[in-house]
């Protein structure tokens, strides 16, 4: 099959990437994290969660930070709805400030499913369904996000079959398109095709995204591996920022910088510009007083100082 001519990144840095930072980010710098990405050319953005302040304080500023952002036309903006006062809270604001997709989030793996949500899988797909439903009346897009599609740090390996029942699921209750995420980064490439091929036993390959954390660095080898299917949406984090606060020991999403840095070497298009990328980077790597976790981007900065 031949390659995607084209790919779609969702950036998922001010949630996936900030959720898990210790220190708190002030809402500001959030607010300008996600501006900074729309005028690099980023077309969809995961904004922030509306999940529960005990859990994920970092996200408590969820509805600050969806008052504060400054919509571009083109850009949808999603966040993570758990469950119904979850979705509640997120559109509790004017219709203005409601995002364009909601996301509900659950696992391949039971024992993640406990530890992120406390709920079982079966319980978890009972309180999505209200919330799809919801937003569907009101004419918000649905994502399905499914962790621990290839490892799990409870389980150990997941069988494919496991992420072909929950990607059942999620079709079943009416969520429009999914993501196979590698949440612990431990997927190599046949693993992450066979996962995504589970998916697709339920999902068109255009409704399919990869999001690939890079803890064992095998991140931009699974993005290439899903390209090899045809799976043309992929998220990632700006600086490789994040990881997951149920997943001890994961990393970040596989950076922007280098995901670009690929795809365009590869003559595919993303309508990215990587310099302006770059320096979205460096500026929330400076507030949290850290160098970008991205190759790409230390290579292209050592050479724009040379
Ligand atoms: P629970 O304790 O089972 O919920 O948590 P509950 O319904 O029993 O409610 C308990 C308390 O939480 C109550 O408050 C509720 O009002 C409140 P209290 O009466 O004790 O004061 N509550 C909420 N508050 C705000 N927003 C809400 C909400 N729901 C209940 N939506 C719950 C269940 C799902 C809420 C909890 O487990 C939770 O918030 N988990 C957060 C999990 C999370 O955010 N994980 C990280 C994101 S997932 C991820 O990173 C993976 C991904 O990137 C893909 C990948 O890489 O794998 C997407
Ligand atoms: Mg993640």
């Amino acid at each position: 099959m031949p390659l995607p001519t084209r790919v779609r990144l969702i950036d998922v840095g001010p949630r996936d990437g900030l959720q898990n930072e210790k220190q708190p980010v002030p809402a500001a710098i959030k607010i300008e994290l996600v501006h900074r990405l729309q005028d690099a050319g980023l077309r969809e953005i995961e904004v922030t969660s509306f999940v529960s302040p005990k859990w994920v304080p970092q996200m408590g500023d969820n509805a600050e930070v969806m008052h504060g952002i400054r919509r571009r036309e083109g850009v949808r903006y999603s966040v993570l709805t758990p469950n119904m006062k979850g979705f509640e809270a997120a559109i509790a604001a004017p219709r203005a400030e409601w995002p364009d997709e909601i996301v509900v989030f659950g696992a391949a793996s039971e024992a993640f499913s406990q530890k992120n949500i406390n709920c079982s899988i079966a319980e978890s797909i009972e309180r999505f369904a209200p919330v799809v439903e919801a937003a569907r009346a009101k004419g918000i897009a649905v994502r399905g996000a499914m962790s621990c599609t290839v490892g799990c740090p409870y389980e150990g390996d997941i069988a494919p079959e496991k992420v072909k029942y929950l990607a059942g699921l999620m079709r079943g209750i009416g969520v429009a398109r999914v993501d196979v995420a590698d949440t612990i980064g431990v997927g190599t490439p046949r693993k992450v095709q066979a996962a995504l091929e589970a998916t697709l036993a339920h999902f068109a390959v255009d409704e399919v995204s990869g999001h690939f954390h890079d803890t064992y660095g095998q991140a931009l080898s699974n993005t290439l591996a899903a390209l090899e299917l045809g799976v043309w949406n992929h998220q990632s984090s700006v600086a490789g920022l994040g990881g997951c606060p149920y997943a001890k020991g994961a990393t970040g999403n596989v950076a922007t910088e280098d995901v670009v840095y690929m795809l365009h070497g590869m003559g595919i298009d993303t309508g990215i510009d990587l310099d302006a990328l770059i320096d979205t980077g460096v500026f929330i790597s400076q507030a949290l007083g850290r160098e970008p976790n991205s190759r790409a981007s230390k290579a292209i900065r050592t050479k724009r100082a040379g």
